[in-house]
């Protein structure tokens, strides 16, 4: 099935397989045995207010459906990764391009690239809270911007350390919880962000963050933390553009450097980060 000029192509519902679905299944019900008191409650109740079943691979346009009642996304399918000024336009208008296939039974955690349980389970439940969902546009709009500016890599790093591999403190004081869609899809690192004494919990701070590279071939090095979804977005709803400039004076930091300044939650042990790692 050939995609359409912005990429986005129908689900192809038919072709998925037995093992396919059986696949779903299987993350699925880890994660949900996994997640409650380690995810965030907002995350609890958007999945359960999507209704994402344990039962398979589920139809975009039903969860198209729900989640345009509850703020006005929806979701659309695309082969995989697409080109950043694809990807951001969707965003802008509140689309999100969702990855059809599904993982191989052979790579059941870690993935690379992103697939329709990563891309669903672990993005969608966060875009049925209305404060996120602006993020999520905002977010895109800001996105077309960077690209004039030539600012992608700064701009990535804020998608990666909050959308993808964010942690946010528990509002009722229980500690931290998971908000990023690449922990809350990986049954590994759903435990280690949290449990593991390696990683640093660095407070969030926006330039810092831009600042830091990142990996994605291992479990993160530094986890960022925020307060509250709305903290994040009054963080980043001011004109980046001076922040751009301010961040050409900066050296980048590496992925699991701590730096002066930083209110660091905790200063991981770097344990079994080996000799390659870039910090
Ligand atoms: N305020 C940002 C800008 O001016 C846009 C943005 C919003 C970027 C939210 C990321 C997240 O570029
Ligand atoms: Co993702």
């Amino acid at each position: 099935m050939e995609p359409r000029p912005d990429f986005t192509m129908d689900q192809p519902i038919a072709s998925y397989t037995p093992t396919d679905h059986a696949t779903w299944r299987t993350l699925f019900e880890h994660q949900a045995a996994l997640l409650p008191g380690r995810a965030c409650e907002e995350f609890m109740l958007g999945l359960k207010g999507l209704g994402v079943a344990a039962d398979g691979i589920p139809d975009f346009n039903r969860l198209s459906d729900i989640l345009g009642k509850a703020t006005g996304w929806s979701i659309v399918a695309v082969p995989g990764l697409v080109p950043d000024e694809v990807f951001f336009g969707h965003l802008a208008n509140r689309r999100f391009p969702v990855t059809w296939w599904i993982r191989k039974p052979e790579q059941m955690d870690y993935l690379q690239e992103p697939d329709v349980f990563h891309d669903i389970y672990g993005h969608v439940p966060l875009l049925m809270n209305p404060v996120f969902a602006d993020y999520m546009q905002a977010y895109g709009e800001g996105g077309v911007k960077a690209q004039r500016l030539g600012e992608i890599t700064h701009l990535a790093r804020l998608y990666w350390y909050t959308v993808e591999f964010g942690l946010i403190r528990d509002a009722g004081g229980r500690g931290l919880r998971i908000y990023g869609s690449g922990i809350l899809s990986s049954k590994s690192e759903s435990i280690h962000c949290l449990d593991s004494a390696a990683p640093n919990r660095i407070g969030f701070d926006l330039l810092r963050v831009m600042r830091t590279r990142y990996r994605i071939d291992t479990f993160q090095k530094t986890y960022f933390v925020i307060d509250s979804f709305d903290q994040l977005f009054a963080a980043t709803r001011p004109d980046f553009r001076p922040f751009y400039e301010r961040l050409h004076g900066a050296p980048d930091l590496g992925a699991g450097e701590v730096a002066a300044g930083d209110t660091v939650l905790v200063r991981g042990t770097g344990e079994g980060w080996g000799h390659t790692d870039d910090a």
